[in-house]
């Protein structure tokens, strides 16, 4: 398993990542929320992909990560970025029953809490809505606008889809009065490790 130089990225959280590969690769797998096949690229794929969002984030802000699964991209977020407070959002209770025992392993309450619920039901707002692998972009963005605070931005980590997703969420993004960019992002070692999507009011990005 290739696995990146951590410190850059975790610094004194370094150890906590490392645990939750441990977790992810042992518990994630065998209460089948990783395939096993995953454990290979676990650090490119999944951990880097998820991180690589971290530039984004205000500081001192609030994130919500919709769709967490097994805390992707929360985790590796909220352990490379301590001063962000992040909600894991998740509605399957298998899924929240793991990240509440990862939160509860790693000590990240209550900085880090696991809300178990739909984000169409979800009525809080934060600085940044993220989302992995949740949903297609138009319908993604239906979901986490209303989650999104007046100043603040949806982030969907995508990948080569991403400008065909931009093109046919076109109407939605209109009718909302969004404008959608996408950013390529990654590690000086590990470039392009993560395509996001980041979506904020018409005239507020650089598209
Ligand atoms: C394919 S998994 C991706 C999990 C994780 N984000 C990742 O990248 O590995 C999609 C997740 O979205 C969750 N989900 C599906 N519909 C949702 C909704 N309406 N609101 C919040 N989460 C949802 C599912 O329960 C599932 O955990």
């Amino acid at each position: 398993m290739t696995r990146p130089e951590l410190k850059p990225i975790f610094g004194d959280q370094t150890e906590a990542i490392e645990r939750y590969v441990d977790i992810l690769i042992d518990r994630g797998i065998a209460w089948g929320l990783l395939g096993p096949r995953e454990a290979a690229v676990i650090w490119q794929r999944h951990i880097l992909n998820s991180v690589a969002a971290r530039s984004l984030l205000p500081a001192d802000s609030t994130a919500v990560d919709v769709g967490s699964g097994a805390g992707l991209p929360g985790i590796p977020l909220a352990l490379s970025r301590p001063d962000v407070q992040l909600v894991l959002l998740e509605p399957l209770l298998r899924r929240s029953t793991f990240l509440q025992g990862v939160v509860d392993e790693l000590g990240l309450a209550p900085r880090v809490q696991v809300v178990r619920a739909r984000a169409e039901d979800h009525d809080r707002r934060y600085d940044s809505v993220l989302a992995r692998a949740v949903a297609p972009l138009g319908k993604l963005v239906g979901w986490c606008n209303p989650l999104r605070s007046a100043e603040g931005q949806v982030l969907a980590i995508k990948g080569a889809s991403a400008a065909r997703e931009v093109t046919d969420a076109g109407p939605v993004l209109d009718e909302l009065g969004l404008d959608a960019e996408v950013l390529l992002l990654g590690e000086p070692e590990w470039p392009e490790t993560a395509t996001v999507v980041r979506v904020l009011p018409t005239g507020s990005t650089g598209a």
